[in-house]
């Protein structure tokens, strides 16, 4: 009898710490539940930074109940989208780095029970009740006193279109809202008030990173990203044969490339252009209209360029990424001045050092033009960023095999970094096919042209 007593007692305190001591984790769910389908359950998830990695799974009645959820302070809602597996997403992580970078109550919805199914329209079909369950919940951290502007919501894929629909009911008074590869399948083509739309909130900035297959075609924010084009990312398998990842690594990505401006890995600047062709041909690095703020910097910090991007018209912006992180590339304008009397098609790969360090870009994505006395401009992009250039080595190749090796006789190259903005130059170079020249760069003497 008394150690039944003691025993029963040992496990009630275990019973209770363990409860004290219980985070909220995300659903987890398998294939298993995918096929049979899951009915609605949303799941919000508080980390704070007193609770940074153990989150608290929120009433949805009654707040009072969590003193660790201050109402004065920003909240961010991070919702993701369709679960064909069941799994959790592998960017959970997510919410740590919001706290690292601001305070504030990052909530993560967790709707897996709902996005867990085989049949995307039925996960489609949810997205409406997801986002009255959310309304209901903002509307309940009104009445405690939260402001619907400092509320940001972040959405990835079906969760950017759900964000959009909480932020109509509110007639587009919350924040922010960011729609990270918002979904295209039974969404493109929709009237914007069935989709995420720049009325849904004070201002909506939108990544694109696979408009080809899982992603939103059409700009749907204030600003839209189009990273690498928006289509295909690179370091993504391009074929079928590769397994599972071909289908969602594109896609997946754009979270990817938010996380590293989050923590302030990367400043990319995106150069607003009519195509991905015309950017890449150096085109539209013209940044005159945002005035000394320059082009806006892709990612959580575009928030600064709202009141210039308001007055603007809807127009697609421009970047490119390196495979992994960090993802930022450093751009650069090359112009090029030739001396040969034919002109000449090719391609030009650069390499800058600084002794330890070397950067590469290849201007390939088409053939450039060089003509005797004309300045070819061409936009190169480096996989990362050399400080104090001390060498700079070109390559020039036709890309034809068969014909005879050709020269490029160089009157003049220039280089100019797009943010430091001091030109390199060097004069008279000889270029043999697909023989690299090193050279030292010189300050460029403005009195040659
Ligand atoms: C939101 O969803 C939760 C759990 O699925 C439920 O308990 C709650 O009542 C819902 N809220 C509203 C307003 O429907
Ligand atoms: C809400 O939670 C607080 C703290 O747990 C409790 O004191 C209060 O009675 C609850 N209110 C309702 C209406 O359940
Ligand atoms: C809530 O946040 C505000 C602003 O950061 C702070 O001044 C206040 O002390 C916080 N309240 C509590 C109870 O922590
Ligand atoms: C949004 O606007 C409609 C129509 O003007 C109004 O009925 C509704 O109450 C507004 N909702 C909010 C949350 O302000
Ligand atoms: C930023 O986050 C990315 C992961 O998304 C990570 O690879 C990178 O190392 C982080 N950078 C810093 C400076 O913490
Ligand atoms: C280009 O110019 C270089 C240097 O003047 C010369 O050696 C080369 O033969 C020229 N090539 C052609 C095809 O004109």
């Amino acid at each position: 009898m008394f150690l039944w007593r003691y025993l029963t007692l040992l496990l009630l305190t275990t019973a209770h710490t363990c409860k004290a001591k219980k985070c909220g984790r995300f659903t987890d769910l398998h294939l298993g539940h995918s096929f049979i389908g899951t009915s609605l359950k949303v799941r919000l998830l508080l980390y704070t930074r007193h609770n940074d990695v153990c989150g608290v799974l929120l009433s949805h009645t009654n707040l009072t109940q969590h003193p660790q959820f201050n109402m004065s302070k920003p909240t961010t809602f991070v919702v993701h989208g369709y679960r064909p597996t069941g799994s959790p997403p592998v960017w959970l992580y997510i919410t740590k780095m919001l706290l690292d970078r601001e305070d504030m109550n990052a909530i993560l919805v967790d709707w897996n029970h709902g996005a867990t199914t085989l049949d995307y329209l039925r996960a489609v079909k949810t997205t409406r009740k997801v986002s009255d369950n959310l309304t209901a919940f903002i509307k309940m951290m009104q009445d405690h006193g939260a402001s619907l502007s400092s509320i940001h919501m972040i959405g990835v894929s079906l969760g950017a279109h759900i964000s959009g629909m909480v932020g109509a009911n509110f007639n587009g008074s919350i924040g922010r809202i960011t729609g990270l590869d918002v979904a295209g399948p039974s969404f493109n083509n929709k009237p914007p008030e069935d989709r995420l739309d720049p009325t849904d909130a004070q201002f909506v900035d939108v990544l694109h990173t696979d408009t080809d297959a899982l992603g939103f075609r059409e700009p749907l924010g204030h600003i839209d990203f189009y990273a690498n084009g928006g289509a295909d990312q690179p370091g993504c398998p391009k074929t079928i044969f590769s397994g599972g990842s071909y289908f969602k690594c594109d896609h997946q990505k754009s979270v990817f490339l938010f996380l590293d401006t989050v923590n302030r890995t990367c400043f990319t600047r995106a150069y607003p252009c009519s195509s991905y062709e015309d950017f890449l041909a150096g085109k539209c690095l013209n940044c005159d209209r945002f005035g000394d703020a320059g082009c806006p910097i892709f990612g959580y910090d575009v928030i600064q360029w709202k009141d210039k991007l308001l007055k603007l018209n809807q127009e697609k912006y421009f970047f490119t990424t390196n495979a992994d992180s960090p993802y930022c590339k450093t751009n650069y304008k090359v112009d090029v001045m030739i001396w040969n009397k034919s002109e000449r098609w090719g391609y030009i790969t650069i390499k800058l050092f600084d002794g330890n360090k070397e950067a590469v870009a290849t201007i390939d994505h088409e053939a450039s033009e060089f003509r005797k006395f004309t300045e070819t401009k061409m936009l190169a992009q480096f996989d990362s960023d050399v400080q104090s250039v001390k060498k700079v080595s070109i390559m020039f190749t036709t890309g034809q095999v068969l014909q005879p090796k050709r020269t490029l006789r160089l009157l003049r190259v220039r280089l100019t970094h797009l943010e430091v903005k001091k030109p390199l130059c060097r004069y008279d170079v000889l270029l043999q096919e697909n023989t690299e020249v090193t050279f030292s760069p010189l300050p460029c003497e403005e009195s040659h042209f």
